[in-house]
């Protein structure tokens, strides 16, 4: 297992549509661990292959309180084929460290993927484990949670972030 790198924005990786996986074969595999791995050391709570810089559909998941015993999720080209209600919740983001925000989301969804084993999963989901599942799946899709803000709040992350990065490379 490896701890792999995460890419933070504005990495292009980020921005990109990540492509369907065809076979469920031993890089998949190795792929999804080391994401594993690499979202508990985080720690995070969920984790898109493109923020390790593969643009492919895979993400993981453990929304579990702490403490408690884990439940993984691991999801091989997960969609979202129903959403009922609304709801936001402070959003952060492994890949844009130190910022927050509060990001409109469906209450409960339904999503449908692979696990490893090739099996078809649909499982309904609630909460911040269903925040979690759009979240990650919205990095598929080269989104992230700060697309969803109104553009005079993207403005104003934008500066924000600027001006972070910037300090960051001036400090030792
Ligand atoms: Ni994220």
């Amino acid at each position: 297992m490896a701890l792999l790198t995460i890419r933070h924005y504005p990495d292009p990786v980020l921005k990109q549509v990540a492509e369907p996986i065809g076979q469920i074969d031993d890089e998949v595999k190795t792929l999804a661990r080391d994401m594993v791995e690499t979202m508990y050391a985080a720690p995070g709570i969920g984790l898109a292959a493109p923020q390790v810089g593969v643009s492919r559909r895979l993400i993981v998941l453990d929304c579990a309180p702490q403490g408690q015993p884990s439940q993984l999720i691991i999801a091989v080209n997960p969609e979202i084929i129903h959403r009922q209600g609304e709801h936001a919740r402070e959003e952060g983001c492994l890949s844009v460290p130190d910022y927050c925000c509060c990001t409109p989301r469906a209450e409960k969804v339904r999503v449908r993927f692979h696990d490893l084993q090739g099996r078809t999963v649909e499982m309904d989901s609630e909460g911040l484990e269903a925040v979690a599942f759009q979240h990650e799946i919205d990095h598929l899709d080269g989104l992230l949670f700060v697309d969803h803000l109104s553009s005079l709040k993207k403005g104003v992350f934008r500066k924000k972030y600027r001006k972070m990065l910037k300090q960051q490379e001036q400090s030792p």
